[in-house]
C-alpha cells in the first residue's frame, strides 16, 4: 500500500485527457455538431467512414466499428466460431479483457509465458497447441508488436485462426507491416486511454473475409439479420456516431502523437539504460509506446519514491491473468518469465503531452532512486 501523504501535489501525471489544444477542441465540437444536424446518431455515415479509413490503413479489405475493444475481441471470435469445447492459447499478460473475451466465448484461454519483450513467446506458444486449439491470440503489448512472422508460420502448420488484440498498438509495426495486417481478424480498442482515443468507448475489427465480415455486422446488433430476424444469440455492440465522428477527426493526428511518443522514449532511454530494463526496438519495427514500461528492481519502493515526487505510475498488469480469481479454475501456473517480469514491471509517464523537461525531471528521480 502506497504511504505517500495526499497532500502531494502532481508534477508529472500519467494521463492528461483533457483536451488543451484550441484548434483540435473546435474541430472535434465540429464533428458533433455536423452529427447533431443530420440526426443519423446510430450507425451514421461517420461510422461507415471510419470503417473504410481503418480498414484500408491496415490494407484490409473490411473494418466493423463496435462499442469496445472487449467486444471487437469477443464478437469477432464468435464470427469465427470460436466457442465452447475450444481452446485458444494467449499471453499470460494482458489486460484481462483479452482472457475474458475469450472465455465469454465458451472457449478455454490457454495462456502462454512472455518473452522479455513482455509479449508471448512463440516457442511457448506451440507447444501449448493441442487437438483442441483452435487460434492464437496475439496481444501486441504495451505498443509492440508480437513476432508475428513465427506466429503466423505456427498457425499455418497447425492450421489455427490467428487473431490479433491491437488494442495497444494502433498503427504499430513488425518487420515493416502494420499491426492489424496479419491475423484473420485483428481487434482495437480505441477508448480514451489509446494513443488513437475516442471520448469514450471504441473499437474495432479488420478483416479481409466476407464472410466474417457480414456475421459481424450481424453480431453487433443482436445477432439479427435484417434488422429484426435474430439468427444467433448476440449483443447490441455498434459503435456511436458521436465517437466515430471525433475518431474521424483524431485519425489524421494520431502520427504526431505516434512520433512524440517515440520522441519521449528516446528521451529517455539513454537516462534509463544503466539503472534499469527498458523497452527494446529491432530493426523493422516501431513501437507505438502505448505505455513505457521499464523493468526495475525494487519497483514497489521506486513507485512509492517517484509519488513522493509528483510523479504518477502504473502497473500494468499487477497480476498474471492465470492468477486472476475468476481464472483460478484453469490451474494454469507455471509461467517462469512472467512470474519475474510481473513483479519489476512499471509504467512510467510518457504519453504526448508531457515535455522534455518533464521526462528530464523522471530520469533523474529514477537514477536518484538508485544512487
Ligand atoms: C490488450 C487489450 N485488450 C483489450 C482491451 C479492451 O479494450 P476496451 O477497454 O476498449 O474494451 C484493452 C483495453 O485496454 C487492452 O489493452
Amino acid at each position: 500500500m502506497s504511504m505517500v501523504a495526499s497532500n502531494i501535489k502532481t508534477k508529472v501525471p500519467f494521463l492528461d485527457l483533457r483536451v488543451t489544444d484550441d484548434n483540435e477542441r473546435q474541430n472535434l465540437l465540429a464533428a458533433v455538431d455536423a452529427m447533431l444536424r443530420h440526426g443519423r446518431i446510430v450507425l451514421g455515415p461517420e461510422v461507415q467512414e471510419l470503417e473504410r479509413e481503418i480498414a484500408l490503413r491496415c490494407g484490409r479489405k473490411y473494418g466493423v466499428g463496435v462499442n469496445s475493444g472487449t467486444d471487437a475481441l469477443y464478437l469477432g471470435l464468435k464470427s469465427l466460431g470460436i466457442g465452447k469445447g475450444d481452446e485458444v492459447i494467449t499471453t499470460v499478460l494482458s489486460w484481462i479483457a483479452t482472457a475474458n473475451a475469450i472465455a465469454l466465448t465458451g472457449a478455454t484461454p490457454i495462456f502462454a509465458d512472455i518473452d522479455d519483450d513482455l509479449n508471448v513467446d512463440p516457442a511457448r506458444v506451440e507447444r501449448l497447441i493441442t487437438p483442441r486449439t483452435k487460434a492464437l491470440m496475439s496481444v501486441h503489448y504495451t505498443g509492440k508488436m508480437c513476432r508475428m512472422t513465427q506466429l503466423m508460420q505456427i498457425a499455418n502448420e497447425h492450421n489455427l485462426l490467428v487473431v490479433e488484440d491491437a488494442s495497444q498498438a494502433f498503427d504499430a509495426r513488425y518487420q515493416g507491416r502494420i499491426a492489424g495486417s496479419f491475423g484473420d481478424i485483428a481487434c482495437f480498442s480505441m477508448n480514451p486511454m489509446k494513443v488513437f482515443a475516442a471520448c469514450g468507448e471504441a473499437g474495432m475489427v479488420v478483416t479481409d473475409r466476407e464472410d466474417i465480415y457480414e456475421k459481424l455486422i450481424s453480431l453487433r446488433y443482436n445477432g439479427t439479420i435484417n434488422r429484426e430476424e435474430c439468427v444467433e444469440t448476440s449483443l447490441n455492440g455498434r459503435l456511436d456516431t458521436l465517437q466515430a465522428a471525433i475518431l474521424l477527426r483524431r485519425l489524421d493526428g494520431v502520427k504526431d502523437i505516434i512520433q512524440k511518443r517515440r520522441e519521449i522514449a528516446s528521451w529517455y532511454d539513454p537516462q534509463l539504460k544503466d539503472v534499469v530494463g527498458i523497452p527494446k526496438e529491432a530493426g523493422g519495427e516501431e513501437d507505438v509506446y502505448y505505455t513505457y514500461q521499464i523493468r526495475a528492481d525494487r519497483r514497489n519502493e521506486l513507485k512509492t519514491f517517484l509519488e513522493t515526487r509528483g510523479i504518477e505510475t502504473k502497473i500494468q498488469h499487477p497480476y498474471l491473468m492465470a492468477d486472476q480469481p475468476a481464472y483460478q479454475h484453469l490451474q494454469q501456473k507455471i509461467f517462469p518469465n512472467a512470474r519475474r517480469l510481473v513483479e519489476r514491471i512499471l509504467c512510467i509517464p510518457a504519453h504526448e503531452k508531457l515535455t522534455r523537461a518533464d521526462i528530464d525531471y523522471v530520469a533523474s528521480n529514477i537514477r536518484e532512486f538508485y544512487g
